[in-house]
């Protein structure tokens, strides 16, 4: 299953290229429309792209009332990705997101670097929401989590069906002649192929804490890349900055995973989940 990454693609701008996905992922969206960051907001860097868009959305009711009729139309099963600043936020845009056939699977964003985080816990908020809702509830996660296996299994016994890991990890760019901040919110979330790893070792870590369905995203942008995340425990995977420079890459990715699977003599990418567990060391607080 091939997903976008929330934020990474607008499906009304680009509705060829969401219909080449399984399923389309909205950019967060929080109570109040923001306007996000000030600007810049995108800087490259050597080995990845620095944002702070800051969740920059139409609020919950400008996309219940506009925005999800129109995807609708697309004829893609819809994510919604929630955010929020406290988990009553969380859990009154869940209220709201339920009452609507449109959506099949919410996401929450627990882990947005360039936003101030709410005060409660990832398992806290997800057990706020969990009531609210008979959907499907992936809590995405922070890669810089102290201990990302226990905070899996936190948001498991909440009752969150599934994960998405990772979420960008804050980073930093200077301008080479200043030396300020590139960015005008300072700091960004860094992505792009510089977080495979981290993203990987993510996905292995807490497919083996929790054993549920993970989504796995990071620096995805070949055939090879979503084996990988499957290997390491995935059961879909997501495209984020590489829909930037190539909006076709949900064709050729699928292209290349199904030579990738056809090589190897597996049948289906679930063939593949879990591969790289077998005879793995990884210890588990
Ligand atoms: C420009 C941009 C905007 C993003 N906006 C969101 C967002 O609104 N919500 C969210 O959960 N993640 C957001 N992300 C993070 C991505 O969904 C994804 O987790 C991350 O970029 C890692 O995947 P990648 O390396 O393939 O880009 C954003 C990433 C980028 C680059």
């Amino acid at each position: 299953m091939i997903l976008n990454a929330s934020g990474c693609l607008d499906a009304l701008e680009a509705p060829e290229v969401a219909r080449a996905l399984d399923a389309f992922v909205t950019k967060t969206v929080t109570p109040l429309p923001r306007e996000g960051n000030r600007p810049v907001r995108i800087a490259e860097t050597e080995a990845g792209m620095l944002n702070s868009i800051g969740l920059e959305n139409p609020g919950v009711e400008g996309l219940l009332a506009e925005k999800l009729p129109r995807l609708a139309e697309l004829g893609v099963p819809l994510w919604v990705s929630v955010g929020g600043f406290a988990a009553s936020d969380y859990s009154e845009i869940c209220a709201a997101l339920d009452e609507r056939a449109e959506v099949s699977t919410i996401e929450l964003n627990l882990s947005c670097p360039n936003v101030e985080e709410a005060p409660e816990s990832a398992a806290e908020i997800v057990a706020a929401a969990r009531p609210r809702t008979g959907k499907p509830l992936y809590a995405k996660l922070s890669p810089a989590a102290t201990d990302l296996p226990e905070t899996g299994r936190a948001v498991q016994a909440a009752g969150a069906d599934g994960l998405s890991l990772v979420n960008t990890i804050k980073g930093l760019a200077l301008d080479e002649r200043t030396l300020e901040p590139r960015l005008g919110h300072e700091l960004g979330g860094y992505s792009g192929p510089a977080l495979k790893p981290i993203a990987l070792a993510a996905v292995y870590q807490c497919y083996r804490a929790t054993g549920l369905p993970i989504v796995g995203m990071g620096g995805v942008s070949t055939g090879r890349d979503a084996l990988e995340f499957l290997a390491a425990g995935a059961r879909a995977v997501a495209l984020g900055t590489v829909l930037f420079s190539d909006p076709e890459a949900p064709g050729r990715v699928r292209r290349e995973l199904a030579e990738e699977l056809a090589a190897r003599g597996l049948a289906q990418p679930g063939d593949a989940t879990g591969l790289a567990q077998a005879g793995g060391t990884v210890t588990v607080a």
